[in-house]
């Protein structure tokens, strides 16, 4: 393997006391650092793929009240799991965690400390993997994460793309090479915290950091390099509002959140029609505007996909955040006065 660390790294040896001395004394506190449990190890990694810190601080503690073990997660409905993920999105994760549980106790409840094994688990890619062997197990194995990624193309002047193949494997193979052999969890968090404190994206606060010493950027602020972005893609979803003796309308979605409860979907916005509500919200690559509108008539049969819930019966339902937001508008008394419908079902 080419060694991609510069020697001033590896010879001198002193970039790791550099960083570990700083990460001492200005390392965040949270609370999945305080505990070697594989369980709420792997719960925090899930919640913080592609989540901020804060938010997960916010959902992490009530998620290990209400489901502590693999046990009790396991013996979880799916409908209760994807509720108590509410809010935090990419929904994939909350599955999978779900079924991870599932495996876990049907392989009689212990989590391996292989890496192998823990890779044939549903969800556990080489990060998550890597991150529960070192923050689990303490073994010496890099992680990558967004933080991570762009101290080590910074400190080693990087200029492939990071978010291509060959860059990744670059940065994957720089970390592996300077993880230590001997408290990497306390390392790997280090290089986090750097990331998230003071190696941060824009206007990285060089002047402070630890580890100025071993950085070869030229430009850090123009550093981790990433292929151009997509363009947002502009999409509009419309979506009915019915309401009939205090029961509301739902779907249950096959695809984009599937197995949340979502409003009935329309083909299209109906014509000459203004929504009762309208919000926009980011997916993946798009933006997307949800419009709601009245439907004047009650289906007497609903399509399969969709059912009556009181509406009082809606808070405990799994519901992605724009419709949860839609619906509480909708639902409360003064909006609710221009969607009572009138005719039978
Ligand atoms: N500690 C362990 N994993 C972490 C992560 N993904 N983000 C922030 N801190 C962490």
């Amino acid at each position: 393997m080419p060694n991609l660390v510069h020697p001033r790294f590896t010879q001198r040896n002193a970039f790791r006391p550099a960083l570990l001395a700083w990460y001492s004394k200005h390392g965040r506190d949270l609370p999945w650092r305080h505990t070697r449990d594989p369980y709420a190890i792997l719960v925090s990694e899930f919640m913080l793929q592609q989540t901020q810190v804060a938010t997960v601080l916010s959902y992490y503690s009530e998620w290990l009240r209400r489901f502590p073990n693999f046990d009790s997660l396991a013996a979880a409905s799916e409908s209760d799991v994807l509720r108590a993920w509410e809010g935090l999105g990419y929904y994939a994760r909350a599955r999978n965690l779900h079924t991870t549980a599932k495996a876990v106790v049907s392989r009689g409840g212990t989590f391996p400390n292989s890496i192998e094994q823990m890779r044939q688990l549903p969800g556990l890619g080489r990060y998550t993997a890597n991150a529960i062997a070192t923050f689990a197990f303490d073994q010496p194995v890099a992680v990558v994460e967004a933080n991570i990624a762009r101290v080590l193309a910074r400190l080693t002047n990087l200029q492939w793309p990071i978010d291509s193949a060959a860059g990744a494997a670059k940065v994957w193979q720089i970390a592996s090479q300077l993880v230590p052999k001997r408290d990497a969890h306390a390392y790997n968090s280090a290089l986090m915290d750097l990331g998230a404190l003071v190696c941060v994206a824009r206007q990285p606060r060089c002047p402070i950091c630890p580890v100025r010493g071993f950085c070869h950027a030229v430009d850090p602020a123009d550093l981790p390099r990433k292929r151009r972005l997509p363009a947002l893609r502009l999409l509009k979803e419309h979506h009915s509002l019915t309401i009939h003796r205090g029961h509301i309308l739902l779907e249950q979605s096959q695809d984009r959140w599937r197995g949340m409860w979502i409003l009935p979907r329309l083909a299209a916005a109906p014509p000459r029609e203004r929504p009762l509500y309208t919000s926009e919200f980011p997916f993946t690559h798009h933006r997307i505007t949800l419009a709601v509108f009245r439907k004047r008539s009650v289906p007497a049969m609903p399509p399969a996909a969709q059912s009556w819930f009181p509406i009082h019966s809606v808070a405990i339902l799994p519901l992605p955040s724009p419709h949860r937001r839609a619906v509480s508008y909708l639902l409360a008394p003064k909006a609710q006065k221009l969607c009572s419908t009138s005719a039978a079902p």
